[in-house]
């Protein structure tokens, strides 16, 4: 029994931030932000109290719409978000709510921008075992809200998205998930982290004068781990399952910096053509990069039955890895 993803959606909110309007906002530019980073724009989610749930409330409807699937079939839901609407409840437990998906057991997880591998590891675990027959992997993530719109090392980088995948049994061993090195190496702790908000440093003037409720990076240093561990777990991934560069029709990773999705193919080897990538479009999105980059190519019509892609991922902690994934009849 393998686990496949048989529905795929996206959501992004309508307002698009520029390059442009973000010279405005900080000392910055175009130029710079597209030759260091690749992004030209991204979306952002305006409204002050509507949080990462509201990204990813349109995906899941459309996905159970779309999939043909009764709320109350759903009998496992698993969020990954690296911004949670609230310590508690679970974001998981308000897109439920929203969605009317009352019979699932729906939690969170937490492994910032590797959320969607972690969380589509999980899924697999549960369908083969037999645990659970349709789980919704969803990824919701206003980034928006830890970015400090007066740095401009950070706040080219974030986009607001949301995405929701199906993931069911299958006995078809030519698609589904085949396997998954995932990792979390707490050394890089201390180069990504948003330091409040948690029971460490609880709301006060100072985590606010501070400003800890926003993103803290060591960009070089993110940068090379990004990419050397991407890269490092792709090969582990392709050698164990006896895969060379012929077998692999896709690669998609995490959506950072167009530079590390560059660097990363080039180590790996991988021709231009075979690369997914829709940073220009919408930047950083966390958890939501990959599904995000994923239903956007297979709307473009690019992903076929059967095709084999390799997906890898990084974030805080740091979190890493890479997944072999052959794609299945997928909804999108
Ligand atoms: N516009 C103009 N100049 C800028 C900007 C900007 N937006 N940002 C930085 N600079 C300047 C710096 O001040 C510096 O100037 P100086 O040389 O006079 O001091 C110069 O550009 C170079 O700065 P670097 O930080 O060395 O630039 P770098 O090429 O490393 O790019 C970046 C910075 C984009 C942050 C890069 O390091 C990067 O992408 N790192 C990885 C980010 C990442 O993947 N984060 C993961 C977050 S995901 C998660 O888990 C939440």
């Amino acid at each position: 029994m393998k686990a496949a993803i048989t529905g795929l959606t996206h959501y992004l909110p309508d307002y698009v931030l520029t390059n442009e309007e973000l010279s405005q906002m900080v000392d910055t530019n175009d130029e710079w932000i597209t030759t260091r980073v690749g992004i030209k724009e991204r979306h952002i989610l305006k409204d002050p109290h509507a949080g990462s749930s509201a990204l990813a409330i349109p995906a899941v409807k459309e996905l159970l719409e779309k999939t043909g699937t009764c709320p109350e079939e759903v009998d496992c839901f698993i969020c990954a978000s690296s911004a949670p609407d609230y310590r508690w409840p679970s974001t998981a437990a308000i897109i439920c709510d929203a969605c009317d998906i009352r019979h699932a057991m729906a939690y969170d997880i937490q492994a910032a921008c590797s959320g969607f591998l972690f969380n589509l590891n999980q899924a697999r675990a549960f369908i083969e075992s037999g645990l659970y027959k349709k789980i919704i992997v969803c990824q919701a993530e206003k980034c928006s809200s830890f970015v400090d719109y007066t740095d401009r090392s950070t706040c080219p980088l974030f986009g607001d998205g949301g995405a929701a995948a199906l993931v069911e049994p299958t006995d078809d061993d030519s698609i589904g998930i085949q396997d998954a090195v995932l990792y979390t190496n707490g050394e890089g702790n201390d180069h990504l982290i948003l330091k409040a908000g948690g029971s460490v440093n609880v709301p006060s003037h100072q985590t606010v004068d501070d400003k800890w409720s926003y993103i803290y990076q060591d960009g070089r240093y993110v940068f090379k781990n990004a990419v050397t561990m991407m890269t490092q777990t792709s090969g582990e991934i392709m050698k164990k399952n006896n895969l060379t560069l012929e077998d692999i029709d896709w690669v998609c990773t995490h959506q950072a910096n167009k530079r590390i999705i560059d660097a990363v193919r080039q180590y790996v080897g991988v021709s231009e053509e075979k690369v997914i990538c829709n940073i220009e479009k919408v930047g950083n999105t966390s958890s939501a990069s990959i599904p995000i980059a994923l239903h956007m190519a297979a709307q473009e019509g690019k992903l076929k039955k059967g095709d084999t892609l390799l997906l890898a991922a990084f974030g805080s902690g740091f979190t890493y890895g890479a997944m072999i994934l052959k794609w299945a009849d997928c909804k999108i």
